[in-house]
């Protein structure tokens, strides 16, 4: 166990391997930083998002739940800022005829040897920076015409700003609330990489929580607590996790705060999720854009404002990846190397594997009947295939928290063996108490066996 063993490579390869994520459009040759989710990878992803739901929605009675258009009106991203200041500065360099980043030159690679970085050498030959807007732009309706040009979201926030107005007046809404939404989002990054983290479309998990202006600090500080605690009680080791107050020369154009959850991926520490204090920047634009009042008055004391926002911005994919990231190990059972995600069992895309010891003497009946009844419970997967020790290590690679096997003793009394992913302890269970028992362990409090003995 340890941290050197986990790199980017690695978990690109298991990725590929057992299905969690493809290089999409690969027959074709793939395209940039576009990948799609394997049967694995997408319940994992949905383990992500169901976990920020249940912590948004069910586990609070301030937060509601939106599910916005990803094509807003066009007007919407003038009032927002977002055609004006959503850009990044860009070089090309007329020598490689490659495009960089100009505020992250250092660290490029040049496409000409021997040139290492761009700039590096006189046969670069950089041109001056110019913004670039990285909204993708499309046209409403069938033919590109004046006043056609449309805009993907480069993020989930907007909806959730021209629908504020709707949960005042039909679901009377009061602040202090949220509004959360997850959905694609687009932007046309100049140097996206890093297999999932930096993508052109991506998903986002993302809550505006709407507050008395006066209150603003306060539940600022709120939200960096319970979202640097939501990813700590899904397992990721608290030395993995920090928070990065932005200088006032790294704010959004929308922000007077904002603070990153970051992440030690094997690239070094990288934002994981925003909290923003966003003021009332969103709902003034907007309402000076539309001509619609976006304020709220307080009907006890007669006070009207225009609510102040704090915004947790998180990453599904992102997300996902640091929890694969945090979860990869390697060990050694009996000689052989094996390879083992060590995922939150709530993350883990299955809960549980049932095998039958050997496809005979009945036990390949059983199992079955054990597994049809796990089902109904929680994700399982049913394997009779090949040696035991095998079957085993194909669900330690994808995290499977547990194994149940079936043995000649289980057709005699009815008790099945449970192994655990991570102790490799192996409890003898009867079957009428395993749907419970699994339950039991999936609720229970979970620290990552990769954390030093506390
Ligand atoms: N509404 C605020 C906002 O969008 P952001 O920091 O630009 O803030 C929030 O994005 C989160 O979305 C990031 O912390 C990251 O997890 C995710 N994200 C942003 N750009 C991404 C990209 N190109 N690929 C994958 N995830 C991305």
């Amino acid at each position: 166990m340890g941290d050197d063993i986990v790199t980017m490579d690695k978990i690109v390869s298991l990725c590929k391997r057992r299905g969690f994520v493809f290089p999409s459009s690969e027959i074709y040759g793939g395209i940039g930083s576009s990948y799609d989710y394997g049967h694995y990878g997408v319940l994992l992803k949905n383990n992500v998002k169901a976990q920020w739901w249940r912590a948004m929605l069910q586990e609070r009675d301030d937060v509601v739940a939106l599910d916005s258009a990803i094509i807003q009106h066009p007007k919407a991203w003038e009032a927002s800022g977002h055609l004006a200041g959503f850009t990044d500065p860009l070089v090309d360099c007329r020598t490689c005829k490659l495009r960089f980043r100009a505020d992250q030159l250092q660290g490029s690679q040049c496409g000409r040897k021997p040139s290492k970085a761009p700039g590096e050498t006189a046969d670069c030959d950089l041109t001056d920076p110019r913004e670039f807007n990285l909204m993708f732009q499309t046209t409403i309706g069938p033919v590109a015409a004046e006043g056609s040009t449309a805009y993907l979201r480069p993020e989930t926030a907007q909806g959730i700003f021209l629908n504020f107005k709707h949960y005042l007046q039909f679901s009377r809404k009061r602040p202090p609330f949220g509004i959360a939404q997850v959905g694609k989002s687009f932007r046309n990054e100049i140097t996206p990489g890093n297999f999932t983290f930096r993508m052109r479309e991506f998903e986002q998990m993302e809550m505006e929580f709407f507050v008395p202006p006066a209150e603003a600090t306060q539940w600022f500080e709120h939200w960096l607590g319970e979202r640097e605690r939501w990813y700590r009680e899904l397992g990721i080791r608290p030395d993995h996790l920090r928070l990065r107050a932005h200088a006032a020369d790294e704010l959004s154009h929308y922000s007077s705060a904002t603070s990153d959850i970051e992440y030690l991926f094997p690239i070094g520490w990288q934002e994981l999720e925003g909290i923003a204090n966003r003021g009332d920047f969103d709902l003034s634009a907007h309402a000076e854009h539309s001509g619609e009042r976006l304020d709220y008055v307080d009907s006890a004391t007669g006070e009207r404002y225009v609510p102040h926002v704090i915004e947790p911005a998180a990453g599904a994919d992102r997300a996902a990846l640091a929890f694969l990231v945090d979860a990869y190990d390697e060990d050694q059972i009996e000689g052989e190397k094996r390879t083992v995600l060590r995922l939150h069992p709530l993350l883990a895309p299955v809960k549980v594997a049932v095998l039958p010891l050997v496809r005979k003497d009945g036990q390949p009946e059983l199992a079955r009947e054990v597994y049809g009844a796990l089902r109904n419970r929680m994700q399982s997967e049913y394997d009779e295939g090949g040696a035991i020790g095998r079957r085993y290590r194909r669900q330690d690679e994808i995290g499977t928290p547990w194994g149940v096997t079936i043995d000649h003793r289980s057709l005699q009394d009815r008790t099945v063996t449970v192994r655990d992913r991570d102790s490799l302890a192996q409890d003898r269970v009867p079957l009428d108490e395993l749907a419970d028992e699994l339950e039991r362990r999936l609720r229970a409090p979970w620290r990552s066996p990769k954390c030093p003995p506390s």
